[in-house]
Protein backbone atom coordinates (compact mmCIF):
# COMPACT_ATOMS: atom_id res chain seq x y z
CA UNK A 1 0.00 0.00 0.00
CA UNK A 2 1.75 3.21 -0.75
CA UNK A 3 2.16 5.43 1.13
CA UNK A 4 0.59 9.30 0.23
CA UNK A 5 0.85 12.74 1.60
CA UNK A 6 -1.80 12.31 3.74
CA UNK A 7 -0.79 9.46 5.61
CA UNK A 8 0.20 9.27 8.86
CA UNK A 9 4.28 8.57 9.87
CA UNK A 10 4.56 5.76 11.87
CA UNK A 11 5.05 7.91 14.96
CA UNK A 12 1.88 9.60 14.09
CA UNK A 13 0.27 6.50 13.60
CA UNK A 14 1.77 4.77 17.00
CA UNK A 15 0.21 7.98 18.65
CA UNK A 16 -2.94 7.85 17.76
CA UNK A 17 -3.90 4.02 18.02
CA UNK A 18 -5.24 3.59 21.01
CA UNK A 19 -7.73 0.29 22.08
CA UNK A 20 -11.00 1.88 20.77
CA UNK A 21 -13.89 0.57 23.32
CA UNK A 22 -16.64 2.04 21.56
CA UNK A 23 -17.42 1.20 17.55
CA UNK A 24 -20.03 2.99 15.01
CA UNK A 25 -22.16 0.42 12.75
CA UNK A 26 -20.31 1.88 9.59
CA UNK A 27 -19.64 -1.68 7.68
CA UNK A 28 -15.71 -1.91 6.97
CA UNK A 29 -14.47 -2.13 3.12
CA UNK A 30 -12.99 -5.84 2.37
CA UNK A 31 -10.84 -4.31 -0.12
CA UNK A 32 -9.33 -2.47 2.41
CA UNK A 33 -8.76 -5.06 5.07
CA UNK A 34 -7.59 -6.87 2.21
CA UNK A 35 -4.84 -4.31 1.36
CA UNK A 36 -4.10 -4.10 5.53
CA UNK A 37 -3.86 -7.93 5.47
CA UNK A 38 -1.31 -7.77 2.69
CA UNK A 39 0.96 -5.02 3.61
CA UNK A 40 0.96 -6.89 7.22
CA UNK A 41 2.89 -10.09 5.52
CA UNK A 42 5.48 -7.98 5.95
CA UNK A 43 6.16 -8.05 9.88
CA UNK A 44 9.01 -10.01 10.64
CA UNK A 45 8.90 -13.91 12.53
CA UNK A 46 11.75 -15.76 13.82
CA UNK A 47 12.95 -18.07 11.36
CA UNK A 48 10.04 -16.62 8.95
CA UNK A 49 7.62 -18.80 10.82
CA UNK A 50 4.88 -16.12 10.14
CA UNK A 51 3.04 -18.43 12.67
CA UNK A 52 -0.02 -16.32 12.66
CA UNK A 53 -3.85 -17.79 11.29
CA UNK A 54 -6.10 -15.51 11.08
CA UNK A 55 -9.98 -16.11 11.22
CA UNK A 56 -12.00 -12.82 10.32
CA UNK A 57 -15.87 -12.71 10.81
CA UNK A 58 -18.74 -10.59 10.07
CA UNK A 59 -22.26 -10.61 9.59
CA UNK A 60 -23.66 -13.34 10.38
CA UNK A 61 -20.99 -15.55 11.73
CA UNK A 62 -20.03 -12.93 14.19
CA UNK A 63 -23.58 -12.95 15.13
CA UNK A 64 -23.21 -16.48 15.73
CA UNK A 65 -20.10 -16.16 17.47
CA UNK A 66 -21.78 -13.48 20.13
CA UNK A 67 -24.30 -15.66 20.59
CA UNK A 68 -22.57 -18.60 21.46
CA UNK A 69 -20.06 -17.25 23.63
CA UNK A 70 -23.42 -15.16 25.48
CA UNK A 71 -24.94 -19.04 25.94
CA UNK A 72 -21.56 -20.04 27.36
CA UNK A 73 -20.57 -16.95 29.67
CA UNK A 74 -24.62 -17.88 30.84
CA UNK A 75 -23.09 -20.91 32.89
CA UNK A 76 -20.83 -19.15 34.67
CA UNK A 77 -17.47 -20.68 36.21
CA UNK A 78 -18.42 -23.78 34.46
CA UNK A 79 -18.60 -22.59 31.34
CA UNK A 80 -14.76 -20.72 31.07
CA UNK A 81 -12.93 -22.41 29.09
CA UNK A 82 -8.99 -20.22 29.24
CA UNK A 83 -6.69 -20.93 26.37
CA UNK A 84 -4.08 -19.59 28.52
CA UNK A 85 -3.28 -17.72 31.93
CA UNK A 86 -3.74 -14.07 30.48
CA UNK A 87 -1.84 -12.79 33.08
CA UNK A 88 0.47 -14.56 35.35
CA UNK A 89 -0.76 -15.92 38.52
CA UNK A 90 0.10 -13.54 41.75
CA UNK A 91 1.11 -10.31 39.84
CA UNK A 92 3.35 -8.71 41.41
CA UNK A 93 4.68 -4.87 41.22
CA UNK A 94 5.13 -3.19 39.21
CA UNK A 95 2.97 -4.53 36.94
CA UNK A 96 -0.06 -5.17 39.40
CA UNK A 97 -0.32 -1.43 39.67
CA UNK A 98 0.03 -0.38 36.13
CA UNK A 99 -2.94 -2.89 35.66
CA UNK A 100 -5.09 -2.05 38.10
CA UNK A 101 -4.52 1.94 37.04
CA UNK A 102 -5.58 1.73 33.28
CA UNK A 103 -8.99 -0.08 34.60
CA UNK A 104 -9.61 2.52 37.11
CA UNK A 105 -9.21 5.12 34.41
CA UNK A 106 -11.07 3.04 32.15
CA UNK A 107 -14.14 3.19 34.28
CA UNK A 108 -13.85 6.90 35.58
CA UNK A 109 -14.09 7.74 31.84
CA UNK A 110 -17.19 5.73 31.95
CA UNK A 111 -18.20 7.54 35.66
CA UNK A 112 -18.89 4.13 36.96
CA UNK A 113 -17.16 4.14 40.75
CA UNK A 114 -15.57 0.97 41.74
CA UNK A 115 -17.92 -0.01 44.37
CA UNK A 116 -20.83 -0.37 41.42
CA UNK A 117 -19.72 -4.14 40.39
CA UNK A 118 -22.80 -4.78 38.72
CA UNK A 119 -22.00 -1.57 36.31
CA UNK A 120 -18.26 -2.72 35.81
CA UNK A 121 -19.06 -6.17 34.93
CA UNK A 122 -21.92 -5.18 32.68
CA UNK A 123 -19.30 -2.85 30.84
CA UNK A 124 -17.15 -5.42 30.56
CA UNK A 125 -19.83 -7.40 29.00
CA UNK A 126 -19.77 -4.94 26.01
CA UNK A 127 -16.13 -6.59 25.32
CA UNK A 128 -18.17 -10.05 24.20
CA UNK A 129 -20.34 -7.60 21.81
CA UNK A 130 -16.86 -6.06 20.71
CA UNK A 131 -17.98 -2.90 21.62
CA UNK A 132 -20.22 -2.96 18.39
CA UNK A 133 -17.64 -3.33 15.87
CA UNK A 134 -18.83 -4.98 12.99
CA UNK A 135 -16.13 -6.75 12.26
CA UNK A 136 -13.81 -9.16 14.44
CA UNK A 137 -10.53 -10.91 13.62
CA UNK A 138 -9.64 -13.52 15.49
CA UNK A 139 -5.62 -14.18 15.85
CA UNK A 140 -4.86 -17.94 16.36
CA UNK A 141 -1.83 -20.00 16.13
CA UNK A 142 -0.72 -23.73 16.38
CA UNK A 143 -0.55 -24.85 19.61
CA UNK A 144 3.15 -26.33 18.89
CA UNK A 145 4.15 -22.86 18.88
CA UNK A 146 6.24 -21.09 21.87
CA UNK A 147 6.95 -17.90 23.22
CA UNK A 148 9.18 -16.80 20.68
CA UNK A 149 6.45 -17.56 18.02
CA UNK A 150 3.26 -15.76 19.62
CA UNK A 151 5.74 -12.65 20.29
CA UNK A 152 5.81 -12.74 16.24
CA UNK A 153 2.00 -12.93 16.41
CA UNK A 154 1.90 -9.36 18.86
CA UNK A 155 4.59 -7.67 15.79
CA UNK A 156 1.56 -8.97 12.74
CA UNK A 157 -1.13 -8.02 15.13
CA UNK A 158 0.67 -4.37 16.10
CA UNK A 159 1.18 -3.86 11.95
CA UNK A 160 -2.31 -4.32 11.59
CA UNK A 161 -3.01 -1.81 14.35
CA UNK A 162 -0.95 0.65 12.53
CA UNK A 163 -2.23 0.15 9.12
CA UNK A 164 -5.86 0.49 10.20
CA UNK A 165 -4.80 3.98 11.16
CA UNK A 166 -3.64 4.68 8.40
CA UNK A 167 -6.97 3.64 6.93
CA UNK A 168 -8.76 5.83 9.32
CA UNK A 169 -9.76 2.57 11.25
CA UNK A 170 -9.77 1.67 14.61
CA UNK A 171 -9.35 -1.38 16.69
CA UNK A 172 -9.12 -3.30 20.17
CA UNK A 173 -7.19 -5.87 20.80
CA UNK A 174 -9.14 -8.58 23.16
CA UNK A 175 -7.84 -11.15 24.74
CA UNK A 176 -10.92 -11.84 26.65
CA UNK A 177 -12.09 -14.13 23.51
CA UNK A 178 -9.21 -16.68 24.89
CA UNK A 179 -11.46 -17.25 27.99
CA UNK A 180 -14.26 -18.49 25.56
CA UNK A 181 -11.78 -20.19 23.17
CA UNK A 182 -13.08 -23.79 22.99
CA UNK A 183 -16.68 -22.16 21.94
CA UNK A 184 -14.96 -19.69 19.26
CA UNK A 185 -12.93 -22.35 18.06
CA UNK A 186 -15.81 -25.02 17.42
CA UNK A 187 -18.11 -22.13 15.98
CA UNK A 188 -16.12 -21.37 13.71
CA UNK A 189 -14.25 -24.48 12.58
CA UNK A 190 -10.73 -23.92 13.67
CA UNK A 191 -8.66 -26.96 13.79
CA UNK A 192 -8.33 -28.58 17.70
CA UNK A 193 -4.96 -28.03 16.91
CA UNK A 194 -5.31 -24.02 16.70
CA UNK A 195 -4.39 -22.02 20.21
CA UNK A 196 -6.62 -18.50 20.45
CA UNK A 197 -4.58 -16.18 21.17
CA UNK A 198 -6.50 -12.86 20.90
CA UNK A 199 -9.68 -10.68 18.97
CA UNK A 200 -9.37 -8.24 17.46
CA UNK A 201 -12.20 -5.78 17.30
CA UNK A 202 -11.82 -3.78 14.25
CA UNK A 203 -13.93 -0.92 12.84
CA UNK A 204 -14.83 2.92 12.47
CA UNK A 205 -14.32 4.51 15.80
CA UNK A 206 -17.62 6.31 17.92
CA UNK A 207 -14.94 9.68 18.47
CA UNK A 208 -17.89 11.50 20.46
CA UNK A 209 -18.00 8.80 23.15
CA UNK A 210 -15.74 9.79 26.81
CA UNK A 211 -14.45 6.02 26.67
CA UNK A 212 -12.62 6.94 23.36
CA UNK A 213 -10.69 9.74 24.88
CA UNK A 214 -9.15 9.17 28.00
CA UNK A 215 -5.44 9.44 28.49
CA UNK A 216 -3.69 6.34 28.52
CA UNK A 217 -1.16 6.14 30.50
CA UNK A 218 2.61 5.13 30.36
CA UNK A 219 5.46 4.77 32.23
CA UNK A 220 8.63 6.56 31.96
CA UNK A 221 11.14 5.41 29.64
CA UNK A 222 13.59 5.30 32.73
CA UNK A 223 11.48 2.37 34.05
CA UNK A 224 12.00 0.52 31.07
CA UNK A 225 14.71 1.27 29.59
CA UNK A 226 18.63 0.83 31.20
CA UNK A 227 21.17 2.47 28.85
CA UNK A 228 24.15 0.90 29.00
CA UNK A 229 27.80 2.47 27.78
CA UNK A 230 26.18 5.87 26.38
C1 LIG B 1 -3.04 -8.77 23.29
C2 LIG B 1 -3.92 -7.73 23.94
C3 LIG B 1 -5.14 -8.10 24.46
C4 LIG B 1 -6.00 -7.16 25.03
N1 LIG B 1 -7.23 -7.56 25.51
C5 LIG B 1 -8.13 -6.63 25.92
C6 LIG B 1 -9.46 -7.01 26.26
O1 LIG B 1 -9.82 -8.19 26.29
N2 LIG B 1 -10.34 -6.03 26.57
C7 LIG B 1 -9.99 -4.70 26.58
O2 LIG B 1 -10.85 -3.85 26.85
N3 LIG B 1 -8.72 -4.31 26.27
C8 LIG B 1 -7.80 -5.23 25.93
N4 LIG B 1 -6.53 -4.85 25.56
C9 LIG B 1 -6.19 -3.43 25.52
C10 LIG B 1 -5.22 -3.00 26.62
O3 LIG B 1 -5.93 -2.79 27.81
C11 LIG B 1 -4.55 -1.71 26.12
O4 LIG B 1 -3.75 -2.00 25.00
C12 LIG B 1 -3.67 -1.03 27.16
O5 LIG B 1 -4.42 -0.66 28.30
C13 LIG B 1 -3.01 0.22 26.56
O6 LIG B 1 -4.02 1.08 26.05
P1 LIG B 1 -4.08 1.53 24.52
O7 LIG B 1 -4.14 0.29 23.68
O8 LIG B 1 -5.36 2.33 24.43
O9 LIG B 1 -2.86 2.35 24.24
C14 LIG B 1 -5.62 -5.79 25.07
C15 LIG B 1 -4.37 -5.43 24.54
C16 LIG B 1 -3.54 -6.38 23.98
C17 LIG B 1 -2.21 -5.94 23.40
Amino acid sequence: MPANNLSPSVADALHRRRSVRAFTDAPVDPAVLRSIFAAAQRAPSGGNLQPWQVTLVTGEPWDRVKTAVAARIALGREGYQPEYDIYPKGLTEPWESRRFGVGEALYASLGIPREDKAARLARFMENYRGFGAPVMLFLHCSRIMGPPQWSDMGMWLQSVMLLLVEQGLASCPQECWAMYGQTVRETLGLGADQILFTGLAIGHADDGQAVNQWPVPRVELDEVIDWQGF
